[in-house]
């Protein structure tokens, strides 16, 4: 095998190092990758893609590559790759923290959790970290089922949870992050319809049982009484929002961070707004549906 693995802090993910540019064209190396990916669920490239071309390389080993619907978030040239960034302005929304004026904070989620068919994965490259926040994190939620204990995992296992698209952090029903809004919402987004998911997702490709929580999105348990959901709700996120399920990076510029999104959920820190941050990303397509569109009448009041 031409590269090698090491845990990350708190053995949640890994990194992989000693991997040459050359090496990801030879097929069994591309296959080791991807096994090492589907394993471990987190996965750190220190300093691996200097050039947008260096991480669609990286990239197709771990599968296809999803083009984002809207052009004007695709790095120009590369069809394949998102960019993120401040450069020319805000993107999305500032915050007050405390009085840190915040820019792309987005808390724990997973992506397209609003969907029925989630992405498989995706690849974080940083372009230009900066000096003060910026941090992502990830959770392991695989690791968090696995720890949870033996009777609320029987009392959770056939349900479904109800989540929603959410572009304003304002309306999240549950860890919201607090803050004061700083600049207008936007209405600017489709329609996309409420979608019921289990609340424990098994794996497609391991088997294994995930907890599947999306901060941002979830919204309450479908056919249960609110308080009791909200409960059951908050109690499972105070289990898997624990730092021992967390691993949280910390940005050099050129690192590749990639992650199974079928058994994490992420969160990006935010950075002050005056400071400039570019990151490309690139998006595993998912095609396995795991969550089912909501009836009008199936639909949370909330
Ligand atoms: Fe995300």
């Amino acid at each position: 095998m031409s590269f090698a693995t090491h845990a990350l802090p708190g053995d949640i993910g890994i990194a992989i190092t000693g991997l040459s540019a050359a090496s990801l064209q030879d097929p069994a190396t591309a296959a080791a990758l991807r096994e090492a990916w589907i394993a471990h669920g987190i996965v750190l490239f220190r300093r691996m893609a200097d050039s947008p071309e260096a991480l669609l390389a990286l990239s197709r080993c771990f599968g296809e590559l999803e083009v984002h619907p809207i052009p004007r978030f695709r790095l120009e040239g590369y069809p394949e790759l998102i960019l993120l960034t401040n450069k020319n302005g805000p993107t999305g929304p500032i915050y007050d923290f405390d009085g840190a004026h915040i820019h792309g904070r987005i808390p724990w989620h997973t992506d397209l959790a609003f969907a029925t068919t989630p992405n498989a994965g995706a690849l974080l490259r940083m372009v230009q970290r900066t000096a003060h926040g910026g941090q992502t994190g990830w959770i392991d939620t695989a690791r968090a089922w696995d720890e949870l204990d033996a009777t609320t995992q029987a009392r959770i296992a056939a349900l479904e949870a109800v989540y929603h698209f959410l572009p304003d952090l304002d309306d999240m029903r549950f860890n919201n992050p607090g803050g004061t809004r700083l600049t207008p919402r936007k209405d600017e987004y489709p329609h996309f319809p409420p979608v019921a998911h289990p609340l424990v997702w098994t794996h497609p490709e391991t088997g294994r049982k995930v907890l599947n929580l999306s901060t941002l999105n979830i919204r309450g348990i479908v056919g249960m009484p609110e308080d009791e959901s909200d409960a059951l709700i908050r109690e499972l996120l105070a289990h898997t929002l624990q730092p021992r399920f967390q691993y949280i990076h910390e940005w050099e510029n050129d690192d590749v961070m990639l992650w199974d999104n079928r058994r994490t959920m992420h969160c990006a820190f935010g950075h002050p707004v005056d400071e400039v941050r570019i990151v490309q990303r690139s998006t595993l397509r998912g095609s396995v549906a795991m969550g089912r569109v909501l009836g009008e009448h199936e639909a949370l009041a909330s």
